[in-house]
């Protein structure tokens, strides 16, 4: 279960989220709803660590996150950016891989990806910056899954 509470977030001076409170829980789907500017994004990037948190505390498990992009990465918690920051000058194939090797040894496997994105497996020498923004967008969420 992921939990924030009374968090307080934002970029330098100005603050975007006043006390937010999120709980996701294991096996449910949650969405946040929200007008362009009113801080979903900026919801998931300070729980992913890219933002620090002002005030407030986000536990993951029980437990305080951790404070590092990468550990939280590692702790089970994946971040598919609304810029998809999927990597131009490497291949489809490429892209996957580097997932599935630093996480890997989980449920996920390139091959079961391919099969939720058929599309992606039609394309696997394609360099990221030679697909449409909806592939770019199955690759992102293909390389989310595959961190486990
Ligand atoms: N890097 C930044 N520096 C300063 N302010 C920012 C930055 N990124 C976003 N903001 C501001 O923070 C507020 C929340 O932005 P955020 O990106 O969280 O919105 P959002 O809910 O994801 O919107 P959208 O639906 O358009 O994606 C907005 O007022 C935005 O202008
Ligand atoms: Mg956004």
């Amino acid at each position: 279960m992921l939990e924030l509470n009374a968090v307080n977030s934002g970029y330098g001076e100005t603050q975007v989220l006043y006390g937010m409170n999120v709980t996701a829980q294991p096996g449910r789907v949650l969405a946040i709803l929200g007008r362009n500017g009113a801080g979903k994004s900026t919801t998931l990037k300070t729980i992913m660590g890219l933002l620090p948190t002002k005030s407030g505390t986000i536990t993951f498990d029980g437990a305080p996150i951790a404070k590092r992009p990468f550990d939280i990465a590692k702790s089970g918690i994946a971040y598919v950016p609304e810029t998809r920051d999927i990597f131009p000058s490497l291949s489809v194939r490429e892209n996957l891989e580097i997932a599935s090797k630093r996480f890997g040894d989980g449920a996920w496997t390139i091959e079961r990806v391919i099969d939720l994105f058929p599309r992606l497996g039609e394309r696997l020498d394609n360099g990221g910056m030679q697909l449409s923004g909806g592939e770019q967008q199955m690759l992102a969420i293909a390389r989310a899954l595959l961190m486990n």
